[in-house]
């Protein structure tokens, strides 16, 4: 079918006015009198509607379309006249409406506010409301920004495995993946369940982080990232955190904590740019009805120079807020997530990047530093959210690595391969994760992660 969608009509209103035209979408509401009806059409291609005019005199079947419920899908023929004068640049003269589906008057959306709790109950039909279909549109395109961001720069996309026999992270939240038969599984002599007789011959789960894959490329080819899914069994039911999500990981050979803290600053700074360019209607109706610092907070971060603290500085300015928080701070504890908002929100007024923490809190890869108590890791932590990336130098000499890996009772034999990297060619990198779901939160300003993801599974729910 040969249709005009309405963000080309939005686009360049001159090249369609007063000629016939075929648009089709979904009925969001409809208003009339006896003689003329005023249709509002969603067809999704962007965030405006289309006031559709019925005329009694010149639209078959006026009355029997006059009772059409919100929701509905239909195909309008006519022509486009251009109103400067009114509230909505044109608008439609009707001449031909043919239903596609008719709506009843039970669907969920009707034309009243409805709180975001209610519409997760509803998310195969959510991403039909304004709110939720921005929050889809900006997804898009920051996720388009991204590669658009790496690719400028040289950046090679690869793609690391989602089924894996290691744990990047070494924080044991991992989903595993079986097809043995769990009432009656295989058992090796000593009793426990044989892996060996599983698909792969071995235990194996969903990933938790490209990382690991991700470091092996980019010690081939310079510059990757990987940009996927990522499989968390994290048993904490909170606004920011989703058991399915998806992680922005670049890796650079022959780069240090530094380089690696610009580069993740220079891509915030480019993909908030690109969505501002590319999304203005969406961020203008969440700047009104989700978050009223939105436009001006973003508008700020483009430009500024993002603030870095070393942990140990971090914990002593936090130290002196103590009164302020649920758990105290002090030297080697993991920042919760008060404790990063407060160094964000209250002292850096802005993104900071967090520095060099204690090793026993960080992952078994980081580089150790000369002091022997920290590592070269860094946190960006952004207002409103807390970490929004995390990242580091990585361990590139073997002896530290292994003796690190073996403190911590790690399978040394499991990593063989990890290891490799650090005899054959061995160099300095660094890299880092973006969790992509906190990332839009942040360019929203919507405060759930179960609003971001248009299917979230958290602990508990996996429906839709
Ligand atoms: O800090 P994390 O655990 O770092 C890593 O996984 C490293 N391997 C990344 C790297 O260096 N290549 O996770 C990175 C980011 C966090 O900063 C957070 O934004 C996001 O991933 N994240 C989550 N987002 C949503 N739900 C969860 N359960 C998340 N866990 C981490
Ligand atoms: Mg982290």
């Amino acid at each position: 079918m040969q249709r005009t969608e309405i963000c080309d009509l939005f686009a360049h209103p001159k090249d369609f006015s007063d000629i016939q035209l075929t648009l089709a979408g979904w009925l969001r509401t409809l208003r009339h009198s006896k003689s003329i009806g005023f249709l509002e059409l969603s067809d999704g291609s962007c965030f405006d509607t289309l006031q559709v005019v019925c005329n009694e005199n010149t639209l078959p079947d006026f009355k029997k379309l006059m009772k059409l419920g919100s929701g509905s899908a239909i195909i309008v023929r006519g022509t486009l006249t251009l109103t400067p004068d009114a509230r909505q640049p044109f608008e439609l003269q009707a001449t031909k409406i043919e239903i596609e589906g008719t709506s009843p008057s039970d669907y969920p959306l009707q034309k009243k506010h409805h709180s975001l709790e209610y519409l997760r109950e509803i998310a195969h039909l959510r991403p039909r409301t304004n709110t939720l279909s921005a929050v889809f549109r900006i997804r898009s395109a920051a996720a388009f920004a991204i590669h658009h961001f790496f690719h400028d720069r040289g950046f090679y996309y690869i793609h690391t495995p989602i089924i894996t026999s290691s744990d990047a992270e070494g924080a044991g939240e991992m989903f595993r993946l079986t097809t043995l038969d769990f009432s009656d599984p295989p058992h090796t002599k000593n009793g426990a369940v044989d892996f060996s007789r599983d698909f792969f011959g071995l235990p194996v789960s969903l990933t938790v982080s490209g990382q690991l894959e991700g470091e092996c490329m980019a010690m081939a080819m310079g510059k990757t990232y990987t940009f996927g899914p990522t499989f968390r069994a994290e048993d904490s039911n909170t606004a920011r955190h989703a058991a399915e999500f998806w992680m922005v990981e670049p890796e650079i050979a022959f780069a240090d904590l530094n380089d690696d803290r610009q580069l993740a600053q220079d891509m915030m700074q480019s993909v908030l740019r690109a969505v501002m360019n590319e999304c203005p209607k969406e961020l203008d109706f969440l700047n009104q009805y989700i978050d009223k610092d939105l436009i001006t907070r973003l508008t700020h971060v483009v430009n500024a120079e993002f603030s870095c603290i070393d942990y140990t500085e971090a914990v002593s300015l936090l130290e002196k807020n103590n009164d302020h928080f649920t758990y105290p701070v002090s030297w080697g504890i993991d920042l919760q997530t008060e404790h990063e908002r407060f160094l964000t929100e209250e002292i850096c007024k802005g993104p900071v990047f967090v520095v060099n923490y204690p090793k026993a809190i960080k992952a078994f890869y980081m580089r150790q530093n000369d002091d022997g108590k920290t590592v070269a890791a860094m946190d960006m932590l952004v207002p409103g959210i807390g970490e929004i990336i995390g990242g580091s130098q990585r361990e590139e000499r073997e002896d530290i690595l292994r003796a690190r890996m073996r403190e911590l009772g790690m399978q040394s034999a499991n990593y063989q391969w990890y290891l490799d990297l650090r005899r054959f060619g061995s160099a300095k990198h660094s890299g880092f994760g973006l969790g992509f779901e906190r990332l839009i939160m942040y360019l929203t300003g919507i405060k759930n992660i179960r609003d971001v993801l248009p299917f979230p599974r958290t602990a508990g729910n996996a429906r839709f």
